[in-house]
Formats: C-alpha cells, sequence, structure tokens
C-alpha cells in the first residue's frame, strides 16, 4: 500500500524512497555472438521469424510478441505502449486494438508507426518501421473469434484510452453483457475493434556485443520490392 508519506516523497523527490538501485552501475556483458549480413534472411520477415523462434523458445521471455507501438498524432507528438503481436507474414505484422483509442486516433491522422520487440534477455531489440492500415473486417472478425469469451466482452465493455469515473462502472458494464451474452453464446465482433497491419519499410536487428560494439542491420524497402541491407554504428 502507498500511503501519504511514500507519495510526498515522490513528488519531492527526495533521494532514499525513490533510489533504491545505483542505476548507474547497472549493466550487463552482451554476448559475443554476433550478426552478419552473411547471417541474414533475403527478407526481414524471414530474419524476424528466425529470431522469434529463438525468442519463443530459448529467450526465456514472458511474451516474446510483446512490443512496444509508438505513434504520434497529427502535430508530431509521440506516445508508447505494449501491445501483442497476433500474427505476421510478408503483409505485415498485425494487432488488435480499439479503434477509439489513443493510439488508433493517432494512425487515423499519421498512419506512420515504430514497432519495438524489447527482447533483453537475449540482449536483442528489433524495430520495425512502416505504416499501419486497418486490417479487413472479415480477417478482424476471425481473430476476434479466437480468442476467450471473457476478451471478446471486454472489447465491448472497454472504451479504451476514455476517462472512466471508477472501476465500479467497468466491472458493471462487463457483468451486462455477461448477462446479455452468456457463455457459448455468440459474442459479435465490436464495430469500434479490429485490427492494425504495419507494412515494414525498415526493420533493424539489434545484437548486443561486447564493449559497446553491437551490430545494428537494417532492412530498408526499396522501390523495386526488394531490400537493401545497412549496417548501423553501435
Ligand atoms: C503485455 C501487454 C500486452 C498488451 N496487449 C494489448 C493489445 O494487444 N491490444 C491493446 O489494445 N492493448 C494492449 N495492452 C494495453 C496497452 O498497453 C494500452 O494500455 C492500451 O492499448 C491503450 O493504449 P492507448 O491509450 O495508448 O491507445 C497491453 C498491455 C500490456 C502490458
Amino acid at each position: 500500500m502507498t500511503d501519504r508519506t511514500d507519495r510526498t516523497d515522490r513528488e519531492t523527490g527526495e533521494a532514499g524512497e525513490t533510489a533504491p538501485f545505483d542505476l548507474a552501475s547497472m549493466r550487463k556483458h552482451y554476448r559475443e555472438e554476433g550478426l552478419t549480413e552473411a547471417d541474414l534472411a533475403d527478407t526481414p520477415v524471414a530474419q524476424f521469424a528466425r529470431w522469434f523462434q529463438q525468442a519463443a523458445t530459448e529467450g526465456r521471455l514472458f511474451e516474446p510478441n510483446a512490443m512496444v507501438v509508438s505513434t504520434a498524432d497529427a502535430e508530431g507528438r509521440p506516445s508508447s505502449r505494449t501491445v501483442l503481436l497476433k500474427s505476421f507474414d510478408e503483409r505485415g505484422f498485425v494487432f488488435y486494438t480499439n479503434y477509439g483509442s489513443r493510439k488508433a486516433r493517432d494512425l487515423a491522422q499519421n498512419p506512420y508507426v515504430s514497432l519495438l520487440f524489447p527482447w533483453h534477455p537475449m540482449a536483442r531489440q528489433v524495430i520495425v518501421q512502416g505504416v499501419a492500415h486497418r486490417t479487413g473486417r472479415d480477417e478482424t472478425a476471425a481473430y476476434f473469434r479466437t480468442r476467450p469469451h471473457g476478451s471478446q466482452l471486454g472489447a465491448w465493455a472497454s472504451t479504451q484510452s476514455a476517462v472512466i469515473s471508477t472501476r465500479e462502472e467497468l466491472d458493471a458494464a462487463y457483468a451486462e453483457l455477461a448477462a446479455r451474452y452468456p457463455e457459448g453464446e455468440q459474442v459479435p465482433v465490436p464495430p469500434h475493434w479490429g485490427g492494425f497491419r504495419v507494412v515494414p519499410h525498415a526493420v533493424e536487428f539489434w545484437q548486443g556485443r561486447e564493449n559497446r560494439l553491437h551490430d545494428r542491420l537494417r532492412y530498408v524497402a526499396e522501390e523495386d520490392g526488394g531490400w537493401r541491407v545497412e549496417r548501423l554504428s553501435p
């Protein structure tokens, strides 16, 4: 429980409560094994598939498909949040969300988006830059049907990103929906909910190395549909 004293310390920025670790001295030695141009697959999606397979099987990651999605509004003001990657193939990277949420409102004004997979236990990150397009209603519906009943109701109950007055308001909305659509009954796909497919324009594969001499290889889309690979300084 946070008591009043705690909060006061945090607000006044007094040391002690707020700085239990010496962050400046926290660092890890990264692996020797690197990433070379010769190691790379022909396309960033094929390379992503290789790394994702490793992240999912040997990465010791709680949710390897968790990614940070960054958007910016029409004035260029950025915001980030974690979402789950639900599918990927040569057409792009797909996640699902509420179309009234802040991220979706940003994307309606400015479709440029960045996805970041923070695979820290493997000293890896993948950064996708691209353009987001809404998935078709059929694709959204097909995915919605695979969600657990409770998550389907949750998608209806939530006015994601809107300010609400109390937790009770949310629980009451859910209870009402649960009564209307008991377990086993088909829940319609909410019209305000669906997917975004991020079509990549550039994908960077970052492998941590010793002495901060990391490998950074970036695929950049070419006019003819192919990919150019660039090495970036760490
Ligand atoms: C591990 C994790 C997974 C999440 N997955 C999703 C998701 O797939 N879709 C989603 O809309 N929100 C997801 N969220 C919640 C988002 O981080 C965020 O709170 C929500 O989408 C509202 O963001 P916005 O107000 O910036 O639009 C997830 C959060 C966490 C921590």
